[in-house]
């Protein structure tokens, strides 16, 4: 009785999930002046599923980002994107996937995709997989959101994989990732970070060399808007890392309008702390006009949690992009808890953009 009971409940749990959590949504190259309909508040566990459905000309659009440095050294970095953004691309293309590979010191190697013939995201469980068909990229990721792959096949420049194992719960900007949780961080801007820390392993090859490091500190998110994103940024800071048994996210923005937003993400050992959309406070210090590390030299932050307060401070290493005013690069982070142990140190990425 009891056997069949479970029979019974296995086969309607089967059908139950499979036609509610599969899905499958193929996005065009092109854009279209159609209606759109964008998704703003989390109906769902999939953080990564599409969020913008009919991609207008003057949008943004949406992206799917990846980055991992290397845990020993913040001279071995990678940074990937997945987009569907005629901002980045064209009006008619524009599905394509770049990444910049950093292999040493002076050692930044970049490919950008052919534009592809279709994206194809095919959600399972929690997990979004996707295919940008005919460039040799592709990631992919388990039922429950532990691991993702990112792989890159031929044609694509730079070949090899990028596996990111989750040590930190995903968040929205202002909260954990909660159904009927808001995932807009700005009026029209959409984000959510799926994975905000993971043990990484990279095992890439670039014309002949291999570029690879295993346990680096990985990072994943999405960004959409149905505006351009001139019109939703005049400037941002974004950082991550990890401190010891803290792993910390911090993005500070100015909107076009002048109003100020910030979001922090504290977690210990897999467990989420503190989602703070205020209290959050960040410093930059300038660097020398003659540097080769772009305007910014170090970044102080600090994040409430719980009755407590994490203070990271972020020197700037190296820089991976510098472009049109979008400058992405690595760092050291130092710090831990206020009046609690502070000589935690860590390999961490930033990025920042300014309005011209
Ligand atoms: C996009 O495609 C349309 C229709 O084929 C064409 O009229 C238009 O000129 C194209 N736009 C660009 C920027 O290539
Ligand atoms: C590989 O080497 C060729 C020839 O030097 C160069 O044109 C190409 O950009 C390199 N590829 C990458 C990904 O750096
Ligand atoms: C999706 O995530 C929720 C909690 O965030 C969890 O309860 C559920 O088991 C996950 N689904 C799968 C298929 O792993
Ligand atoms: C920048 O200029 C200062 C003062 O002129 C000099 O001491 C320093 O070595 C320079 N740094 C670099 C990276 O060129
Ligand atoms: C970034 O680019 C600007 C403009 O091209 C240039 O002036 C600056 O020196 C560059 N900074 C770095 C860090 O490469
Ligand atoms: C961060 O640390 C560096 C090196 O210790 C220090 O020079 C800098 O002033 C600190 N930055 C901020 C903004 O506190």
């Amino acid at each position: 009785m009891k056997l069949l009971y479970r029979t019974i409940t296995l086969l309607f749990g089967i059908s139950i999930t499979s036609a509610r959590s599969t899905s499958s949504v193929i996005i065009p190259p092109a854009t279209s002046n159609g209606p759109t309909h964008t998704e703003f508040i989390a109906s769902s566990k999939s953080l990564n599923s599409p969020k913008i459905f009919n991609v207008q000309p003057t949008m943004y659009g949406q992206a799917w980002s990846f980055d991992a440095i290397s845990s020993k050294d913040p001279f071995y970095s990678i940074f990937a994107v997945f987009s569907a953004s005629p901002e980045y691309a064209s009006v008619n293309n524009t599905l394509d996937v770049f990444i910049y590979v950093q292999a040493g010191p002076d050692k930044v190697y970049t490919a950008i995709s052919k534009f592809a013939e279709f994206a194809e995201l095919n959600t399972h469980g929690n997990g979004t997989s996707g295919i940008w068909k005919g460039t040799g990229c592709s990631f992919s990721a388990s039922e429950d959101m532990s691991t993702m792959t990112v792989h890159f096949t031929h044609p694509f420049e730079i070949t090899g994989s990028v596996v990111l194992r989750a040590v930190a719960p995903p968040h929205y900007p202002c909260s954990p990732a909660d159904i009927g949780a808001s995932m807009e961080f700005l009026p029209h801007f959409g984000w959510n970070n799926a994975f905000p820390d993971a043990k990484t392993n990279v095992d890439l090859k670039v014309n002949g060399t291999q570029v690879k490091f295993e346990d680096g500190i990985g990072y994943q998110d999405l960004s959409w808007a149905d505006t351009s994103l001139e019109d939703v940024f005049e400037h941002y800071i974004w950082i991550h890392g990890r401190l010891g048994p803290y792993s910390i996210v911090v993005w500070f923005i100015t909107g076009s309008d002048g109003t100020q937003k910030t979001s922090g993400y504290v977690s210990k050992d897999g467990e989420l702390l503190s989602t703070p959309c205020s209290g959050v406070t960040i410093e930059t210090e300038a660097a020398a006009p003659n540097s080769t590390i772009g305007p910014i030299q170090s970044f102080s932050v600090e994040i409430p949690f719980e009755n407590q307060v994490i203070v990271a401070n972020l020197t700037v290493n190296n820089v991976l992009i510098n472009e049109s005013n979008l400058v992405h690069g690595t760092g050291i982070i130092r710090g831990g808890v206020k009046d609690g142990r502070m000589d935690y140190s860590g390999s961490a990425a930033f990025e920042h953009l300014t309005s011209v």
